[in-house]
């Protein structure tokens, strides 16, 4: 690809574009020129590390983990501890005051908040945590900019240079033309996409929260700034940006504003811009949209996009199975040939710092014999923890009253009933919960991708409830699953008669084995297999590792027969316990929530 073709296509060709093309030229220059050697000298390796077994993420927030950077280095042991190989810092950069939306509000980008430090420490945290084997991920912001960022100052004092950096309009004509084809992001705590300022008097797009708002790429400066950031960004030593919310950046009139084709023409000129300056630098991509849309977003061989996206839909298959006891809709989900690229390469989650949405394939349950909408009803009761008989303690986000549709939050460990199993001091429920736990986490560790854990989950942290009291938080139940890192619990972690001993004594040993067994890297795709067993999930990976996983509470048997895979019947191994697992009359036998990985 030609990135000046593709800028001046994007763009046209007029005095203007060739100006900001010029501009741009010199920003790469700048970056090269100030890239330190020894990021250099990891630019020569290339950016294909990221596809090693050894790849083992962690997201957290600062200032839930540690409060702030110099607190952080004394946590890093505990990371490695665990076995994590890349940390992804949530927001960290500086955020306007008060509501921010958990940092995803920018008011400067080449500063870190005050709250957590100066540029300099995060410097050195980089390379600490380097010294440690764990690279850095931070997330870059690039839909939106608090409305206090210098750019819109600028642009409201009529410098030209930042004209129509964001979309302002004088009259509601444009905004109501918009609002006729675009979706609310957050119909409940921000309706609406655009904000009328009286003291402005203007219109302003505000996508998501009042106070973010949205870039307007149309515009070759709002690129070139974004680039020049981030380039600063990657000179600091930064190994992964997440890029948050890519769908949206590109808005056209009459269009859904959402996966526009032209932003994934920005995505490609970032990523080459990137190849050119800071080679060893990847691309992370949030898009949580359909499948077919999320594939997109890898961009294709000679015109890459993200190297990394995450699997927002495998998430939530996990959930569905969890309370269905009903692997069926994640097996043949999983099985759909979306078309990832072969370098393509997935994040797989159980929780992240967001709500779960429930996007399903409607067409497969409809096979199943279920109704698409029930079905979600259901899932949505059941998480909540409203549905007779279920387990989990969550709340609703963006719950509909009309609709009665809505998302749900909560921890991990809540979710999966441990939270309730503890209130009732039920001990059987405990053991469970905590199986539950682990059961989830040894499909996102031993299937093909990157995994990625949160913060808190690896020792089984339980909603965090108390967020109600605070006004900057209490309308947004997100914050129910970001509590603070609790310490002291952590300290038990060693103690194998804790519930926190058990959940991160299991995953540190099936994070080792998934970094020494090269099964695991990239290269080996997980193929999902019919067990012939509804509550059996089940992959193979280039046939030499099967993984057997029960999401039910009973004890289940899998017919070796029913799939033909090879060595089966016989005796295997189990990479997880060592022990040999042996079929009987062709059959082998799973406990509740028992997961194996058979080579
Ligand atoms: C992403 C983040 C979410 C945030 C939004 C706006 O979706 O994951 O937490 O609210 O972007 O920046």
């Amino acid at each position: 690809m030609d990135l000046k073709q593709s800028y001046h296509e994007l763009y046209g060709y007029n005095g203007i574009t060739e100006y900001r093309w010029n501009q741009l030229m010199d920003i790469m220059e700048k970056a090269k020129k100030t890239r330190p050697a020894a990021l250099k000298r990891a630019d020569g390796a290339g950016n294909d590390w990221y596809r090693s077994e050894k790849m083992v993420g962690m997201m957290l927030y600062l200032d839930r983990f540690s409060e702030d950077l110099s607190e952080f280095e004394k946590r890093i042991d505990y990371l490695a501890e665990l076995g994590i190989t890349y940390v992804h810092f949530m927001p960290l950069l500086k955020s306007r005051e008060g509501n921010n939306d958990g940092g995803y509000a920018v008011s400067d980008y080449l500063m870190v908040d005050e709250k957590f430090g100066t540029m300099d420490q995060l410097e050195r945290v980089i390379k600490l945590l380097k010294k440690k084997g764990i690279r850095t991920c931070i997330d870059f912001v690039l839909n939106h900019t608090a409305k206090e960022h210098i750019w819109a100052k600028e642009c409201l004092k009529g410098n030209h240079d930042y004209d129509d950096m964001y979309f302002m309009f004088d009259d509601d004509t444009v905004p109501n033309e918009y609002e006729k084809t675009l979706t609310e992001i957050f119909p409940k705590v921000a309706p609406g996409n655009f904000t009328y300022y009286p003291e402005l008097k203007k219109y302003v797009m505000t996508r998501f929260y009042e106070f973010q708002w949205d870039l307007n790429y149309g515009n070759p400066q709002v690129f070139n700034k974004i680039v020049e950031v981030l380039l600063a960004l990657a000179n600091r030593g930064v190994d992964i940006f997440r890029l948050d919310a890519i769908p949206y950046m590109w808005k056209e009139l009459g269009t859904r504003c959402m996966n526009h084709p032209n932003v994934h023409k920005l995505l490609k000129m970032m990523y080459k811009i990137v190849q050119e300056v800071c080679p060893s630098v990847i691309f992370l991509g949030e898009a949580i949209v359909e499948p077919f849309e999320i594939v997109k977003y890898f961009g294709d061989r000679e015109n890459k996009e993200c190297n990394v996206m995450y699997n927002a839909s495998f998430m939530v298959l996990l959930w569905n199975s969890l309370a269905t006891r009903d692997v069926r809709l994640m097996g043949r989900s999983l099985s759909i040939d979306y078309g990832i690229p072969d370098d393509g390469i997935w994040i797989n989650y159980a929780r992240c710092h967001d709500d779960i949405g429930w996007g399903f394939e409607t067409e497969i349950l409809k096979d199943m014999g279920l109704d698409p909408e029930m079905h979600k009803q259901y899932i949505i009761r059941y998480m909540e923890g409203k549905f007779q008989g279920s387990f989990a303690k969550g709340e609703l986000y963006e719950y509909n009253p009309v609709t009665n549709d809505a998302r749900n939050c909560g921890t991990l460990a809540s979710l999966c009933g441990l939270e309730q199993a503890l209130n009732e001091k039920h001990m059987y429920k405990v053991e469970l919960a905590v199986k539950r736990i682990l059961l989830l986490h040894s499909v996102i560790i031993s299937y093909t991708g990157i995994p990625l854990l949160y913060s808190g989950d690896e020792i089984g942290q339980l909603n965090d409830w108390s967020y109600k009291e605070f006004p900057q938080y209490a309308g947004d139940s997100r914050w129910l699953h970001r509590g603070k890192m609790d310490w002291a619990a952590a300290e038990k972690r060693t103690d194998l008669s804790t519930i926190e001993g058990q959940i991160f004594g299991k995953l540190k040993n099936m994070i080792s084995i998934r970094k020494s067994n090269e099964y695991f890297s990239a290269d080996h795709k997980a193929v999902p297999v019919d067990t012939g067993n509804d509550a059996v999930f089940g992959f193979h990976k280039a046939d030499k590792m099967l993984v057997l996983a029960n999401f039910s509470e009973s004890e289940q048997w899998v017919d070796a027969k029913a799939f033909d895979w090879f060595g089966l019947p016989g005796e295997m191994k189990d990479l997880i316990t060592g022990r040999p697992v042996r079929s009987y009359d062709n059959h082998i036998q799973l406990g509740p929530y028992e997961y194996l990985w058979l080579v």
